[in-house]
């Protein structure tokens, strides 16, 4: 099926911030997870074991989900419903999806968008279409730094979504 090309959503925000390790990861998350609402849309990037996970581990906990977030092996999506009145977490691992855009649709991650937040791992080129709102997180390994707990993390809001949301706060 053609796809109209995705506008380029204009970037309102970006923060960077040192995280020196698993547990402060997810406490990041757990913060994060206050900006966060239904139809938000979180892509997490960095290579092999940058701590993408651990990060949605906290984030969670902090929409206060059900199930523990895991790396699944079989499953590409998993729905966290809330425990409280919040909403779901779908928690896709793109990584496996060698099928790409195709078996992206059957996952109809536009129907759940609406009323959850989607946290995607290696999902660049994959779900981009979904909205022109979106978080994108970087994570990247400290190159040439003496403890290898250290992490960067670039977050940048991309889309009206993200002017003035209070990213910035989470540098504090
Ligand atoms: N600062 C840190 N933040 C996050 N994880 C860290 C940090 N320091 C060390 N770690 C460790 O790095 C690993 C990160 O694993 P995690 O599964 O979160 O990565 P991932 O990016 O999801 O990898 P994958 O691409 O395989 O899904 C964990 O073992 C965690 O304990
Ligand atoms: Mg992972």
């Amino acid at each position: 099926m053609e796809r109209p090309a995705a506008p380029a959503a204009h970037q309102a925000a970006e923060i960077r911030l040192t995280i020196t390790s698993p547990e402060r990861m997810r406490e990041l998350g757990r913060r994060l997870a206050e900006l966060l609402r239904a139809g938000d849309l979180v892509m997490l990037s960095g290579e092999l074991g940058a701590g993408k996970t651990t990060l949605t581990r906290g984030l969670g906990e902090g929409l206060g989900v059900r199930g523990a977030i895991t790396s699944p092996t079989f499953v590409i999506a998993r729905v966290h419903p809330s425990l409280g009145d919040g909403p779901p977490l779908v928690h896709v691992d793109a990584y496996r999806l060698a099928g790409g855009l195709d078996e992206m649709e059957d996952l109809d991650l536009d129907v759940s968008l609406p009323d959850s937040v989607i946290v995607v791992e290696w999902g660049e080129g994959k779900v981009e279409e979904l909205t022109e709102d979106r978080l994108q997180v970087v994570i990247h390994r400290a190159v040439g730094d003496t403890t290898d707990e250290v992490r960067h993390v670039t977050l940048t809001g991309l889309g009206e979504r993200w002017s003035g949301a209070g990213l910035e706060t989470l540098t504090g």
